[in-house]
């Protein structure tokens, strides 16, 4: 119990320390990726989804209904504009970093969300097929760039039903 509170209190520090307005150098990054890989449980979850291409297929179209906002379509970032002003900005799904987790442990990373950062929790949106499914697409990403930018940036707009004009109506009558 008192290893147990001395490590929460490093760990504490540690992500106190994350805080201060600077970005972190290039060893405190590496630290912290390792500290952070070991803290994630689930390593020896088995996928129990099979590596096929239809498996791949849905895990990418689940994919690119919610994970594509920040990630873009091809989990590189690409179109997605503000992927580098996040705090900590948003990773390259296909860098060694990443790819370095276990199948398990990407499931419990999109399970649970990584806190502090803007990665949001999946619980109660995804179920875990969809989920498995997503964790075999990350596998097998396209090059960067292939799948274009999401349509909410880069595309045209729908239509809104009843306006005239792309000008917002200001006198609201
Ligand atoms: C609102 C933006 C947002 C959405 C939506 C989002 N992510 Fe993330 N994601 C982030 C950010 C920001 C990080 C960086 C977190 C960090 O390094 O602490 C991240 C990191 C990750 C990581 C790497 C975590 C690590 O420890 O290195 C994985 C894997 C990931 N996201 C997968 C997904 C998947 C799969 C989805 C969809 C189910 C998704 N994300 C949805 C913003 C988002």
């Amino acid at each position: 119990m008192r290893r147990a509170s001395t490590l929460v209190a490093a760990a504490c520090a540690a992500a106190l320390a994350g805080c201060e307005a600077r970005p972190p150098s290039a060893l405190e990054a590496a630290v912290m990726t390792r500290v952070k890989r070991l803290a994630i449980r689930g390593r020896g979850d088995r996928n129990p989804l099979p590596d096929t291409p239809e498996v791949v297929a849905r895990g990418r179209e689940d994919f690119s209904h919610y994970c594509m906002v920040c990630h873009g379509l091809d989990g590189q970032n690409t179109g997605v504009p503000f992927a580098a002003a996040m705090s900590p900005p948003v990773p390259s799904l296909a860098s060694p970093a990443v790819q370095a987790y276990a199948d398990g442990q990407l499931h419990r990373i999109i399970v649970g969300g990584v806190w502090p950062s803007g990665m949001p929790a999946s619980r109660g949106i995804l179920n875990d097929d969809e989920i498995w499914g997503i964790v075999r697409y990350l596998r097998h990403l396209p090059p960067a760039g292939s799948l274009g930018e999401p349509a909410v940036y880069g595309g045209a707009m729908p239509p809104v039903p009843g306006a005239t004009s792309g000008i917002p109506d200001a006198g609201g009558r």
